[in-house]
């Protein structure tokens, strides 16, 4: 018998149901972990400075006459996040907003099917987007009252998740179906680690470590910011900005796996002296996958680009990774890029999705650097 949807809501999640979350995803995102471990990874990561100051949240659906339920239906996260907006019809300054990165969508085998998933999502706007621009007059009757707003929320200007169930998030609009997540920007670029024949870049550079990336990517928010101040891009623009630990998330997620390494990796970027050309990355050594440099954030000109791909390979060399993986680069840097032995192909996971939640619609909205630092 179907569930009458009107009877579930979402909401926070109770420590103990965050627990339970966690238990139920070990088999699709603790690959190589026991149980301890993984929990112990996934409540490690509620430290991060990415997630303090109530900056993470889980999130369960579950019966309204019920919400504490360990038997609830399913299950998403959520990490608030800075971003920055930029809509040159009304400023040329841009705006600092909050705004919303979604993660760890999971319905346990036994209850897959049933719309649980979908529902969630739809109602997941209505605890993130900015109140005014999604006011609960709105809410579709059909599904009861609206969640129950959880204090710090309502406040996003917009929201992503990086979709491995292909477009099926467009599909989960807070009123009607078809306006939920847009899927943009899935180009990809690699280098084949031994057979590449970049040379080993020159020049003066600093390796960065943990605190030296983090002290970057607050001047790469400045610069961020006057790229999209600068752009001629036609309606508004939108970024996630790298600072308050959203940059780190990518390794220090990893961590587990990494300290494992005969020599764990010590190094997460490299800047030019004048800090007009720089990279920062994380990688990822679980097998089977060949072990991969994701580069998180690239600063770079065409003259700049290739003396920088030299840079990031020798860490690369060192630390025995097979795959370099870039994120939508420019079309000037990808066609440099094809020069250097790369190829570059669109993605079919972790595709990078949307929700706008002002007036306009996604075709309308620019996503500024829609690279690997902001995913979750
Ligand atoms: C994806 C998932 C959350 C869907 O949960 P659910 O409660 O069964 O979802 P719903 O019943 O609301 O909707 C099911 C829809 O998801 C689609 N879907 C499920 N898995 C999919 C996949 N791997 N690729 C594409 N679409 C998929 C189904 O085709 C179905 O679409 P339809 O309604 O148009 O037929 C669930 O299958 C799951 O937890 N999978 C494992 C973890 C995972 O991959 N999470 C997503 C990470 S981005």
């Amino acid at each position: 018998m179907s569930t009458d949807l009107s009877t579930l809501s979402l909401f926070r999640a109770t420590p103990e149901q965050t627990i339970e979350t966690r238990r139920r995803t070990l088999n699709e995102w603790g690959k190589g972990l026991t149980l301890e471990e993984h929990l112990h990874r996934d409540a490690s990561q509620e430290d991060y400075e990415c997630s303090r100051d109530g900056r993470f949240t889980s999130w369960v659906l579950a019966p309204r006459e019920d919400p504490q339920t360990l038997d609830f239906k399913c299950a998403c996260e959520t990490f608030k996040r800075p971003g920055l907006v930029v809509d040159a019809t009304k400023s040329k300054s841009a705006e600092e907003v909050t705004c919303y990165g979604i993660a760890t969508v999971f319905t346990p085998s036994a209850n897959r099917g049933k719309g649980f998933a979908r529902h969630m999502m739809r109602l997941l706007h209505w605890v993130l987007a900015d109140e005014s621009l999604l006011p609960p007059s709105e809410f579709p009757a059909a599904w009861g009252a609206p969640p129950p707003k959880v204090d710090g929320t309502r406040n996003g200007r917009f929201s992503a998740l990086w979709s491995d169930v292909g477009d099926f998030y467009s599909t989960c609009g807070p009123v009607r179906p078809a306006e939920g997540w847009v899927i943009r920007g899935t180009a990809t670029t690699t280098w084949d680690v031994d057979t590449s024949n970049v040379p080993v870049g020159a020049g003066d550079w600093t390796w960065l470590d943990y605190a030296g990336c983090s002290k970057l990517w607050e001047e790469d928010a400045q610069s961020m910011r006057s790229d999209m101040e600068n752009s001629a891009s036609p309606g508004p623009r939108f970024s996630y900005l790298p600072t308050h630990g959203v940059g780190s998330y990518q390794s220090r997620r990893l961590e587990m796996y990494l300290q494992r390494l005969p020599t764990p990796p010590q190094t997460w970027g490299v800047t030019s002296s004048d800090h007009t050309t720089y990279a920062t990355w994380a990688i990822d050594p679980r097998p089977p996958t060949p072990r991969t440099l994701v580069v998180t954030r690239l600063r770079a000109t065409p003259q700049s680009f290739r003396q920088l791909v030299g840079k990031i390979l020798e860490p690369a060399r060192k630390y025995d990774v097979k795959r370099v993986e870039m994120w939508n680069l420019s079309a000037e840097l990808e066609n440099i890029a094809a020069t250097l032995n790369a190829k570059t192909y669109l993605r079919e996971e972790h595709l990078p999705a949307f929700k706008w939640y002002g007036k306009e619609s996604e075709a309308e909205i620019s996503w500024f650097f829609n690279e690997r630092f902001c995913w979750c």
